[in-house]
């Protein structure tokens, strides 16, 4: 088989053909994935079929699997998925729907906010990938924005003015904004505030992308209130529906994509019924402020 990818929105997002991913790749194969990865930053494989060993695997040959620790309020104990895998269901540890009123479930609504995954850790994360094992069946699509097409489109001045912002992104940010502001003295310790750079440069391709995110709350050295004004213009900016493309799910999909260039949002859908979508995430190689700032 050769793997092919044909471009399916009209600035990113590629869908790929001739692949088994449930295999060994051959190094050409992920050579051809990586290629993908760094042009389209999305790319959709249907009809993949997976364990969640197999999907691990898979994830492994675009580097190290990132440390879930810290990214949620779930205790370990109550973990439906074993170390390597991050649960983005709305299932318990039973396999039923979150109750509407628990905490996780409420937690987890922040997923339905733009966000790039683990920007609130101090590496944070490369790739994501998602696989689809059931299908909710109302709503429930995920939605990619190119973060690399917003910047391209912002006015000289703009990009002048951010070009060295520096941001603080929490967990604490995202879900206080949807009104979560209790948290335990070993919850706030855990999320506690790290620093990324507002414009990050991609490392193969060397475009410059806005690196936003709802855990970003803070600008370094501006008033908070011109920081939120400021990060909600550029989101809004950033997601016009021209940067947008709408993943409709498909049973064992897998849709793979790169953090460092992207935000996405789960959209709402029925959570009586199961929605079992299961990510690995590949870490990230270094801190965004250590980046130093392209000519
Ligand atoms: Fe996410």
């Amino acid at each position: 088989m050769t793997v092919s990818v044909r471009q399916i929105h009209p600035v990113f997002v590629g869908e790929v053909s001739g692949i088994d991913i449930s295999t060994p790749l051959t190094p050409d194969e992920v050579a051809a994935i990586e290629a993908g990865m760094d042009r389209y930053a999305v790319l959709v494989f249907h009809d993949q079929k997976i364990t969640d060993e197999q999907q691990m695997a898979f994830s492994r040959n675009f580097g190290r699997l990132e440390d879930a620790r810290g990214g949620n309020i779930t205790r370990p104990e109550d973990k439906r998925l074993q170390v390597g895998m991050n649960d983005v269901s709305n299932l318990g540890k039973d396999g039923r729907p979150l109750a509407l009123d628990s905490r996780e479930r409420a937690f987890n609504l922040g997923n339905m906010l733009w966000h790039s995954d683990s920007s609130f850790r101090a590496v944070p994360a490369k790739y994501s990938l998602l696989s689809a094992r059931v299908v909710n069946p109302v709503g429930g699509n995920t939605e990619f924005a190119d973060m690399r097409a917003a910047y391209d489109a912002l006015d000289a001045g703009t990009k002048m003015m951010i070009e060295d912002l520096i941001c603080e992104h929490s967990l604490m940010y995202s879900r206080g904004s949807l009104g979560m502001l209790d948290y335990s003295d070993e919850e706030r310790a855990m999320f506690r505030p790290v620093r990324q750079r507002l414009v990050r440069t991609h490392p193969v391709s060397g475009r410059k992308s806005l690196y936003l995110s709802s855990h970003a709350g803070a600008i370094v050295g501006m008033p908070m209130a011109e920081a939120r004004i400021l990060l909600k213009d550029l989101t809004e900016h950033a997601t016009q529906p021209a940067f947008v493309y709408a993943h409709r799910w498909r049973t064992w999909d897998l849709v793979m994509w790169d953090n460092r260039q992207m935000m996405h949002r789960a959209r709402r859908y029925d959570e009586t019924q199961p929605r079992d979508m299961r990510r690995t995430t590949v870490a990230g190689e270094a801190s965004t402020t250590a980046q130093v700032a392209a000519a």
